[in-house]
């Protein structure tokens, strides 16, 4: 019998029931989907789920997007990215900084992804105390929690979002651990411009579309002001009654609704061994609000 069961601030869901590695039908699937719309995060405990599986789930719920930084996939699983502070031949073997600031996966392309799905392989621990959480916040929560005149002062505004810009934020911040862009990827990631409150494509809900990773600007306003107004979001998403902590086990499967929630990953785990796969699905151009 398949259980939702919801997390104690509304954001977030446990589902129980599931068996990835039994692989799962399409009535499951519509249950998952379901579950994302209703809570935006969901996590299935206790899993074992081979690349293979973890591409098909990805599938099963969306369409599956091949990755950003090829490099770092998965051997023989192009759109599996290993998300790893482990080293090989004194080389990263996944990408090790991910997550630093803020943010919506995608939020820099024309069309964002919609689902991501991250599998811990390998959970850090101090002690018994496992490392590396990761936060959602729910930016569907954080538009319901603003005041109206604010409200009213983001209809129609429009975000200018930037991979350039969010490199050279890590860069000044001391966390970028990749290398540079080169000329061809700078060409292929150009600036883009999403409504700062976006519709969320299936639950109509209003969902607040500014990241402190990606957005580095509003289109027609001074930069000083939107400076200002952008760090005041920023800092209300982040509120605590917003979000939910995820503290990782070895087997959980997390997946997340990239319009309705923003995530941010810690670092308290140094050099530590830390493994995760990820996979994301192909999400519709941000409508505005
Ligand atoms: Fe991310």
């Amino acid at each position: 019998m398949r259980i939702t069961l919801p997390f104690d601030n509304g954001v977030g869901a446990e589902l129980v029931g599931l068996d990835v590695a039994s692989g799962l039908a399409a009535d499951d699937y519509a249950f998952v989907r379901e579950a994302l719309d209703a809570h935006s995060v969901v996590v299935l405990r206790n899993q074992e789920v081979e690349p293979r599986a973890q591409r098909a789930f990805a599938a099963g719920i969306g369409t599956l997007r091949p990755l950003v930084y090829g490099r770092y996939s998965l051997p023989g699983y192009p759109e599996v990215m290993m998300v790893s502070n482990i080293k090989k031949d004194g080389q990263d073997i996944g990408i090790s900084d991910a997550g630093s600031l803020w943010h919506s996966d995608g939020a820099y392309l024309r069309e964002p992804d919609m689902y991501s799905l991250l599998y811990g392989v390998q959970i850090p621990h101090r002690g018994d105390e496992p490392l590396g959480d990761t936060l959602f916040a729910s930016v569907c929560a954080a538009y319901d929690g603003l005041d109206q005149e604010t409200r009213q002062r983001l209809a129609g505004l429009v975000g200018l979002n930037s991979f350039v810009w969010h490199l050279e934020k890590k860069a000044r911040q001391g966390t970028l651990r990749r290398a540079p862009l080169t000329p061809e990827q700078k060409a292929n990631t150009p600036d883009v411009e999403h409504p700062v409150v976006r519709r969320h494509p299936h639950t109509g809900r209003a969902c607040l579309y500014v990241s402190e990773a990606h957005t580095c600007g509003i289109v027609g306003m001074p930069q000083a002001q939107a400076e200002e107004l952008l760090q005041r979001l920023w800092t209300h998403i982040a509120s605590p009654q917003f979000i939910y902590r995820h503290r990782w086990a070895k087997g959980d499967l997390v997946i997340w609704d990239n319009c309705a929630v923003q995530h941010l990953a810690s670092f308290d785990y140094g050099d530590i061994p830390r493994l995760m796969h990820r996979t994301g699905t192909f999400g519709p151009r941000p409508q505005i609000c």
